[in-house]
């Protein structure tokens, strides 16, 4: 192996840590515990199990975590009186809505309905148009995103200046992350389906973000030798030989890519576990704004 590892299990529990003692500091000398509140919706297992995960982490940073589950049928007046409430509490610093949401309710309405100083998973619409604006802030940019961003930054992987490739313009993870990355200084290349010669434009990235959700697609020559590639895919693919049936894989053929690139994310173990350190990271900064102690 000559990649080092982005080793992302690692440097989310640091960032615990990091917020743990803010959540402390806080509540000592401002008496203020930061309040996340998870609005689920149904009984997606998936869904259910971030949720559970992500309550958990909260409570194990010391602050407050306000479930919200909700039938799978509730009406789109009914959702968004739910979110009202939630906005309107002062113990909740963070409103998250856990995607994907039932068919008959509108994504857009129900992220817009956040206000958005406590838009902590950066998803409502205002926010994500910021992103994409030169000189403008988001409240708060979305987690995986961010998590990526923090990683190269951890391991003092340079951005400004160098050739980034975003294999796959999700709302959720490609386009924020790629947005990102541009206001960070970078040179841009999005990929998308109808994308020709993605092995020929991959291999010129210095960063490749590999968002496309295709097991392992992303072979060791595709990448530029050297080049720093962050995997968000995660999907369980079929395997008799291991114990539980099936192995977690994400985009990128993690045996060949870390023979050939400089960094590389492991799945499990890479930009995941990142995911929820950087929402905590935003609740704290949310319950810190409110406290009037950074802008
Ligand atoms: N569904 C998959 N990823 C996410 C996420 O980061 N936030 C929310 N709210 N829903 C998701």
């Amino acid at each position: 192996m000559t990649a080092e590892l982005l080793d992302g299990r690692a440097t989310a529990t640091t960032i615990r840590e990091e917020v743990k003692a803010g959540v402390e500091q806080l509540e000592a000398e401002h008496d203020v515990v930061p309040g996340l509140a998870t609005v689920l919706v149904g009984e997606n297992p998936a869904s259910q199990s971030y949720v559970s995960m992500k309550e958990r982490q909260c409570e194990q940073a010391e602050m407050r975590a306000f479930g919200r589950h909700l039938p799978e049928d509730i009406s789109q007046a009914d959702l968004t009186a739910e979110i009202a409430a939630l906005n309107a509490d002062p113990k909740v610093h963070g409103i998250l809505v856990q995607l994907p949401l039932p068919d008959h309710l509108d994504e857009d309405e129900t992220l817009a309905a956040i206000a958005l100083e406590k838009d902590v998973d950066g998803f409502h619409p205002v926010n994500i148009a910021r992103l994409t604006l030169q000189g403008v802030e988001p409240t708060f940019a979305p987690c995986m995103p961010l998590g990526c961003v923090e990683l190269l930054d951890r391991y003092n992987v340079g951005i400004k200046g160098k050739e980034a490739v975003v294999l796959g313009p999700s709302n959720i993870v490609g386009l924020p992350t790629a947005m990102l990355l541009l206001h960070r200084g970078a040179t841009l290349n999005i990929c998308h389906p109808h994308t020709e010669d993605l092995p020929g434009i991959s291999k010129r990235a210095d960063i490749l973000v590999a968002a496309i959700d295709e097991p392992a697609m992303v072979k060791g020559d595709w990448v530029k030798p050297g080049a720093a590639v962050i995997d968000v895919g995660w999907s369980r693919v079929k395997d008799e030989t291991a114990e539980k049936g099936y192995r977690v894989m994400g985009n990128v053929d993690f045996d060949e890519v870390k023979e050939i690139a400089g960094y590389v994310t492991p799945v499990p173990g890479g930009t995941g576990p990142m995911t929820i350190a950087m929402l905590l990271q935003n609740t704290l900064l949310s319950a810190e704004r409110r406290a009037g102690l950074v802008d």
